[in-house]
């Protein structure tokens, strides 16, 4: 369905609900935009008020196969009419066992690969951690600036933006190390610790929340090297870049070196809260019983989406069209931007686009961004910005847009970013 407005934005129901959120949410958790929604369909959010949005941010990620996709609907409808949560660490059932064997066999790691499943993007990071720590019997950990890893407390530690995901909250957990995010080469002169004290580096293939910002394919075979001079484990944290939305079902089968072990959520599961943890066998099977786990981790609602979310990857070939999606994104962008100085340039893997908006003395423009994600929202775009500086548009619509969407969609950003 093709964007469609048909009052001011927000319109009077979202203002009106807006007012009631205000009395009854805490302040803490802030929403982008001040629409509230109806209904929402593949590439669509429809809100309170009638108006129709194409969808630029896909539950942050989570929707890369499109909302209320109907094979995800009826495999959802199938498996709650059978149970909701008898709690794997209780009763176990086949869908969990079916989703370890898959991921398993899918992720870009040739030794044999165990999973386990949680809630959460920040507590796939939380348990790889655990994990690594058991396997090596270390406690360090190194990251990279520009990362952002969740907001539990370890998850926060290790991520970098101080406002607003660390501003208040601190202390924060020790021995955790941060090296410069590898845009072209890894730096290890800064590294102050013995490497032999580190247990695992977790490294996002493309900064997600720091500004879209892709490692180098060289920077990611130096992280490897070290790792393997070292024996330390190496973490993939594809939460953001996995299923398919850099142009391959995870981004690091694009980089030429196998990590260790991956984390994955997000669109893992067509919009239900589950992640999981998968990797080499013999590191995953380190922690003792009873070591990870949790009540909800891997429920079976959850595994049966994401079942048919691998399913629909491969019919539809999502991770293909996510390339065509970002060539799209690359030629609007690259044809507007010798009329817009302010757009300094656009990077990312396949659909995975971050256009980054700069100031006349070349410095991160936050308000400009602002003003043109505004513009884009009261044109029926709804968007989200990234990036350290808060200066980066990205892209991360579902894949299974059509091309009469992705094209009014351009069309839209394209006018967006000229505004001045
Ligand atoms: C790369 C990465 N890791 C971890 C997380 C945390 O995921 P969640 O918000 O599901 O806890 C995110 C969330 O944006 C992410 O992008």
């Amino acid at each position: 369905m093709k964007a469609n407005i048909k009052t001011a934005i927000p319109g009077p129901r979202s203002i009106e609900l807006s007012k009631k959120r205000s009395a009854t949410v805490a302040n803490g958790h802030g929403s982008v935009s001040g629409v509230f929604i109806d209904k929402a369909d593949g590439s669509n959010l429809i809100d309170v008020d009638g108006n129709v949005f194409i969808d630029y941010a896909g539950g942050i990620g989570t929707m890369n196969i499109g909302h209320s996709h109907p094979r995800v609907l009826a495999a959802i409808k199938e498996q709650v009419d059978k149970y909701i949560h008898p709690c794997f660490t209780v009763a176990p059932y086949e869908l969990y066992v079916t989703l370890a064997e898959r991921l398993s066999e899918l992720v870009p790691i040739s030794a044999d690969c165990k999973a386990a499943f949680f809630n959460s993007g920040a507590e796939s990071v939380e348990n790889a951690v655990k994990i690594s720590k058991s396997f090596t019997g270390r406690n360090s950990i190194l990251v990279f600036s520009h990362a952002f890893h969740g907001r539990t407390q370890m998850t926060m530690s290790m991520t970098y933006k101080e406002d607003p995901y660390k501003k208040g909250f601190g202390p924060f957990i020790p021995n955790i190390h941060r090296l410069e995010f590898p845009e072209i080469d890894l730096d290890l002169d800064r590294l102050e610790i013995d490497p032999k004290s580190i247990a695992c580096a977790v490294i996002e293939p493309v900064a997600g929340e720091g500004g879209f910002i892709p490692a180098s394919l060289k920077a990611m075979m130096q992280l490897r090297e070290f790792c393997n001079e070292h024996d330390i484990i190496m973490v993939a944290d594809e939460v953001q870049t996995g299923f398919g939305r850099t142009g391959s079902l995870f981004a690091m089968s694009q980089f030429g070196v196998e990590p260790d072990i991956f984390t994955l959520a997000k669109s893992i599961a067509g919009g239900l809260p589950l992640s999981g943890v998968v990797g080499r066998a013999e590191i995953m099977d380190s922690v003792h019983v009873g070591g990870i786990g949790g009540t909800f981790g891997g429920n079976p609602v959850a595994c049966a989406a994401a079942l048919s979310v691998l399913d629909i990857m491969e019919d539809e070939k999502l991770p293909q069209r996510a390339i065509q999606i970002g060539e799209k994104i690359n030629t609007m962008v690259k044809g507007i931007m010798n009329s817009c100085p302010w757009i300094s340039g656009i990077r990312g893997l396949g659909a995975m686009q971050g256009i980054v908006i700069i100031d006349k003395d070349h410095e991160p423009d936050k308000e400009h961004t602002s003003r043109i994600h505004q513009y884009a929202l009261e044109n029926g775009l709804i968007m989200i910005t990234a990036g350290t500086d808060g200066n980066v548009i990205r892209t991360l619509m579902p894949l299974t847009i059509r091309d009469n969407e992705l094209d009014q969609s351009l069309e839209i950003l394209s006018n967006a970013l000229r505004v001045p």
